[in-house]
């Protein structure tokens, strides 16, 4: 299954919490501002094309918690760009904001909500397989 452990959802949320620590280590040096909009940019990217991936799978599975799950979705990319405009116009406020959101979101968002999605489809493969099949 996509989001089991070693799943393409999987790995992309591992790839998410690697770009989140590698950020939060940037800012907390005080590394430079390119690398850490860069940095920021990367994560953007990949969300954006991860929650793709997983919306797209919620959607074939016919997950009943998609609508819910996805405005969390639509939440976390308009505060993500909101803080990345601000990063860029010189905010020094931005870094405790954005590390506060990608707590949330790593371990509010990938390790609740998401996981929901796992649990759902696993009840739903066992209780395809109860199912008798119909005779041919
Ligand atoms: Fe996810
Ligand atoms: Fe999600």
């Amino acid at each position: 299954m996509a989001i089991d452990r070693g799943g393409p959802i999987d790995q992309d949320h591992q790839t998410l919490v690697r770009q989140v620590n590698e950020l939060h280590t940037a800012t907390s040096e005080g590394r430079g501002q390119e690398v850490v909009a860069r940095l920021l940019e990367e994560l953007v990217r990949d969300t954006v094309e991860h929650i793709r991936r997983e919306e797209q799978l919620m959607h074939s599975m016919g997950y009943t918690q998609l609508p819910k799950h996805k405005q969390g979705h639509d939440h976390f990319v308009d505060e993500l760009r909101s803080l990345q405009t601000q990063y860029q116009a010189g905010s020094i406020t931005v870094a405790p904001r954005l590390s506060m959101l990608l707590r949330d979101w790593l371990s509010l968002h990938i390790r609740r909500y998401d996981k929901d999605i796992a649990v759902f489809l696993r009840k739903r493969e066992r209780e395809a397989a109860r199912t008798p099949r119909p005779r041919a």
